[in-house]
Formats: structure tokens, sequence, C-alpha cells
């Protein structure tokens, strides 16, 4: 797993302390980015002791339990707790991931939890992705079929191997690991359009059914929004869905390339 070299011995100033009750069963510390824009001034890391013997196996099922049973005003999002919304991605142990599917005894040690980096922070473990939902909408994700190969109303068909084709792009649940994991988004993410849009854009440039390809491709045709991308594959290391949007933006060059030669 990709780690992003987060502050371990954070500068950020301690907050508060909670202590597991006595009796509890096996304790571990959650250390936790708190950030209210109400009280404003600097975040804090707060420390909370969790009975995991108590709560469901997730780090998402702790972080419910301090919501819960703790501290209410923590704030995060989460919605599914399947890994299917993306909604719970967050920087675990400097490893941008889902709350929901990472297991809180396949960590080690005081248990490190931010926001995923370099996006504002709405409060707490929440970031602002305005501009990520902003940049998808731009890529107009639906099918676009242009003429269709059949005009008689009739289901368009896809082959097994096109469809085969789609396999490893339709799985991307939008959670925004890769783009924050990227350097190159990092200092440009207002012009590259990062990792998980383009594997979106290049879901549907893979698609058969869909009649738009040179549009699309003019689109992506710019230095900052597709050919930022410096290959250097945090993305690829970091997606907790198994997903290659390295690959997807390089498939997405030689396509370029191949109809700058025709
Ligand atoms: S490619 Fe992976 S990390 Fe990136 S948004 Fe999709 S599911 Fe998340
Ligand atoms: S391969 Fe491209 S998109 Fe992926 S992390 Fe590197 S620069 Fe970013
Ligand atoms: S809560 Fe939906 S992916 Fe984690």
């Amino acid at each position: 797993m990709l780690q992003i070299r987060l502050p371990k011995n954070s500068r950020l100033r301690e907050g508060k302390r909670f202590t597991a009750p006595e009796g509890s069963g096996e304790v571990r510390t959650f250390r936790i980015y708190r950030w209210d824009p109400d009280l404003g001034g600097n975040p804090r890391m707060d420390t909370f002791e969790v009975d995991i013997d108590a709560c469901g196996p997730m780090v998402l099922d702790a972080i419910n339990t301090i919501k819960n049973e703790i501290d209410p005003s923590l704030t995060f999002r989460r919605s599914c707790r399947e890994g299917i919304c993306g909604s719970c991605s967050m920087n675990i142990q400097g490893t941008n991931t889902l709350a929901c599917t990472t297991p809180i005894r396949d960590l080690k040690g005081d248990i490190i939890i931010y926001p995923l980096p370099h996006l504002p922070v709405v409060k707490d473990l929440v970031p602002d992705m305005t501009q990520f939902y902003e940049q998808y909408a731009a890529i107009r994700p639906w099918l676009r079929p242009g003429v269709l190969p059949d005009t008689s109303g009739a289901e368009q068909l896809q082959s097994r191997e096109e469809r085969e084709k789609l396999d490893g792009l339709y799985e991307c649940i939008l959670c925004a690991c890769c783009s924050t994991s990227c350097p190159s988004y990092w200092w440009n993410g207002d012009r590259y359009l990062g990792p998980a849009i383009l594997l979106q854009a290049y879901r549907w440039l893979a698609d058969s059914r869909d009649g738009d390809t040179d549009t699309r491709l003019d689109e992506l045709d710019d230095a900052f929004k597709l050919f930022r991308c410096h290959t250097i594959l945090n993305c690829t290391a970091t997606c907790p869905k198994g997903l290659n949007p390295a690959l997807a933006i390089a498939e997405t060059k030689k396509m370029l390339l191949k109809r700058a030669r025709r």
C-alpha cells in the first residue's frame, strides 16, 4: 500500500484525550485530525481509546463508535459501509483508503487518521470535493451514442469482448483516493484532471457503444488536463478497489497518438 508521508509525529497541537473505561477488552488508540470552521483556530489531533472487542472490525466501525459513544461532534462521511459509495475515503496510517474496508487489526500502533490530503477541509475528516465533482461533470460522463448503428429503436448490442474492455474501469467509485495521492494533482489540481477523472474519461472512450470519441479526445488533448500525468503511479498504488488509473491514462495518450498519426 502506498504511504503518503504525512507527519507521524504531528506538529498539530494535541487536543482532547478520551481514555477507555476500566474493564474494556482490547483497547486501540485512534488519533484523529479535528478542525471546526465555527471555532476557527488551528487544527488539532484528538486521541480516542476504543475497545475494539466491542465494535465491528473495520476502522469505520471504530469511528462510528467514537461518534456514537464518545464525541458526537466528530464529523466524517460514510454511507454504504461496503466499499461501494466511496464516501468514507480518508488518510489512515499514511494511506488514502476507505475506512469501511480497512480492518483495524491489520494496522499496527496508534491509528492516525487525517482527511484526504491536499483538499480544503470542510470539517474534521470531511474534505471539500467541489472541484473534483466539477471536473467529473466537465467530462460529461454519460453515453453519447452519436449516430446509432441501428435506428430501429432496438437495444444497441455489445459483444462479450467489447464489454470486457470496461472491466477495471466501471468499478471506480469516485472515492478520490488516487487523485489526492497524485503529486501532479496536488500542485495543479485546478488544471490537471487527475487520475480518477481521467480513468472515468477513458471508461467512455473504451465503450464500443459511445459515438463521441473524437470530441472526448479533443477535450482531453491539453498540456495540463491530461499530459500533466508524469507516470509516478501513486494513483495505482493507492486505489482501494485495485484499479489502475495510470494505465487508463496511458491508453488515452495512446489513442491520441494513434489519431495524430492517421
Ligand atoms: S480509481 Fe480507485 S482510487 Fe481512484 S477514484 Fe476510482 S476507485 Fe477511487
Ligand atoms: S501516474 Fe499520473 S495520475 Fe497517477 S499518480 Fe502519477 S502523475 Fe498522478
Ligand atoms: S462507507 Fe461507502 S465506501 Fe466506505
